[in-house]
């Protein structure tokens, strides 16, 4: 029987939409540069770093800069994602995601946030959501970018937990990989296409409760 003692949340698809701010923020850089970046395309650079994604979006554009000209190139893009996830309000979290974090801590299942991203404090304070987390691991806390599973590990630390006993929720496949590679299980959010590697994947966080993932976790083995 597997026992579930923690979750830890990626935050960008998971629990907020962030990733069409990305978009429209990485687009208008594509656009100063000189050539199109479609929502397609953007689907690459989900759950991966700010500086991979730049890399992605420069391969794109067949582009090639020297360093310095990549991190003005990705300090110019976040200043324009900083303008929009500033405008954030709580009636931007997805469906489910407070009801399920809530539910999680009536049941005394401990809760910590695993994410590349940056910016993660300043999302979680827009939608009021910072005091929900025991942990929070963000993009300012590790060096290695998903699939590494540095994030998770060190959520997985802070709640003192260890990892068998966690469940990763992520939206990306590279984040899916990061939990595998640290040991936990993992809940796919969001289409199955491109989730194959979870255990199950759910349309939103709407389509779960803690007691069907405790469940679902004791039928293992
Ligand atoms: C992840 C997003 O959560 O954070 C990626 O899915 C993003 O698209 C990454 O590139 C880094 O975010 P930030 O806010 O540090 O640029
Ligand atoms: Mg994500």
């Amino acid at each position: 029987m597997t026992k579930v003692l923690a979750c830890i949340f990626d935050l960008d698809g998971v629990i907020v939409d962030t990733a069409k701010y990305h978009f429209q923020a990485w687009q208008r850089l594509a656009h100063e540069l000189g050539f199109d970046f479609t929502e397609k395309q953007n689907e690459r650079l989900k759950g991966v770093s700010r500086a991979r994604s730049l890399e992605i979006l420069l391969e794109i554009g067949n582009l090639s800069l020297n360093q310095e000209q990549k991190e003005q190139l990705a300090h110019r893009k976040n200043n324009w994602y900083v303008e929009l996830i500033n405008q954030m309000t709580p009636d931007e979290i997805l469906p489910g995601a407070k009801a399920f974090l809530q539910a999680l801590k009536e049941e005394d299942i401990k809760i910590a946030l695993g994410s590349a991203s940056k910016n993660a404090m300043t999302i979680l304070q827009h939608i009021a959501m910072d005091h929900f987390f025991d942990a929070i691991i963000d993009g300012n806390k590790v060096s290695k970018a998903k699939p590494d599973p540095e994030v998770f590990l060190k959520g997985a630390e802070a709640l003192q937990v260890a990892p068998p006993y966690c469940v990763v929720f992520e939206d990306a496949q590279a984040g899916i990989e990061a939990a595998r590679n640290g040991h936990m299980h993992c809940v796919g959010v969001g289409s199955p296409e491109h989730l194959h590697a979870a255990d199950f994947v759910i349309g939103s966080l709407q389509e779960i409760t803690p007691t069907a993932l405790l469940q679902f976790y004791a039928q293992r083995n």
